[in-house]
């Protein structure tokens, strides 16, 4: 049996593999504007979508992906499952093995992630941790390209909390050759072990605790919410991020061909003020939308490693 093809960390797939991913959601994105239906390739297969924590647009765009391309949903809820009882999440990739084709799950604890595709003889999908949020960055790609042709050379910024996103695009860096500069507080700031895998594979990173240095000249400002999933001490984080708010004044300084990023849920007027989320430099919509196609992309790359090649 050949091993399934698992969609755990951007670190752990070569560029080429996520280059075609993103080439069949854009393809397929066309086909979805033209109104033309794609005949069904996802016919007779199902998606289990594991929730341990809340989601709008992870779960919707995995569900109408799959449905979209024939295929059925499963929702299911850590709480709802015997998981919650204590059954292994080893059992629980055995069981879900046996009767779904792929399965994505959202968890905030990385190591049940490895651990249910380490006993999945299906496809597992990361649909966020607390270390990464792959799907996600894979939109984001999407959305910088066609807003600004090839990521290739550009200068990317990420402003704030040094979270699971900044990590997934950290890892995009090196393969899609871009430069990654993060201005985020000391105390916020990116694992050492994530910078020092970045220098391993090549990545231009620049860390910095200056928002002004990191955006100068870039192409891209992106930022997150200060209180991720899972984070404690509200109060410390808003104090500590406060000076790294995206303002009309960080994104003067950035320049008006930047554009503005975020994956959503937004606080407004927190890590970013509403004038920056509505203003004609944000792209946020786009980026939420394109979850779908790059979604459509992730699943026929796992789906179609069994199906001898879902072609698209
Ligand atoms: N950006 C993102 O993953 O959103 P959801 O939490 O709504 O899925
Ligand atoms: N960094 C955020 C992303 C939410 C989609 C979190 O982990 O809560």
């Amino acid at each position: 049996m050949t091993a399934p093809r698992h969609f755990l960390d951007l670190d752990l797939l070569p560029a080429s593999e996520l280059r075609h991913i993103l080439d069949s959601g854009a393809r397929l994105k066309a086909e979805r504007r033209a109104r033309r239906s794609v005949d069904g390739p996802f016919a007779g297969r199902f998606l289990a979508m594991v929730f341990e924590r809340p989601s709008t647009r992870t779960r919707v765009s995995f569900d109408i992906a799959m449905r979209e391309l024939g295929g059925e949903t499963i929702m299911l809820t850590g709480a709802e499952m015997q998981l919650g009882r204590g059954e292994t999440i080893a059992d629980t990739a055995r069981v879900l093995s046996r009767y779904v084709d792929a399965i994505m799950i959202r968890v905030l604890d990385h190591a049940a992630l490895e651990e249910l595709a380490a006993n999945a003889t299906v496809p597992v999908i990361n649909g966020l941790t607390k270390r990464s949020h792959p799907c996600q960055v894979m939109a984001d790609l999407m959305t910088f390209e066609e807003h600004r042709g090839p990521i290739r050379g550009r200068k990317v910024a990420w402003v704030g909390d040094a979270n699971n996103v900044m990590a997934s695009w950290v890892h995009a860096a090196p393969l899609f050759d871009f430069e990654m500069r993060v201005a985020c507080p000391p105390e916020l700031s990116p694992e050492p072990e994530l910078v020092a895998a970045a220098a391993a594979a090549g990545a231009r990173l620049h860390v910095t605790h200056d928002p002004f240095e990191a955006v100068d000249g870039v192409d891209c400002v992106i930022t997150d919410t200060w209180v991720s999933m899972g984070d404690k001490e509200r109060e410390r984080r808003h104090n500590l991020l406060m000076p790294y708010q995206v303002n009309d004044r960080l994104m003067a300084a950035a320049g008006k061909d930047a554009i503005f990023m975020h994956c959503l849920p937004a606080h407004r007027d927190e890590e970013v003020t509403t004038s920056v989320m509505d203003g004609p430099q944000s792209v946020v919509f786009d980026e939420a939308e394109n979850r779908l196609h790059a979604q459509k992309g992730i699943l026929a790359w796992c789906l179609g490693a069994e199906a001898g090649g879902v072609v698209l």
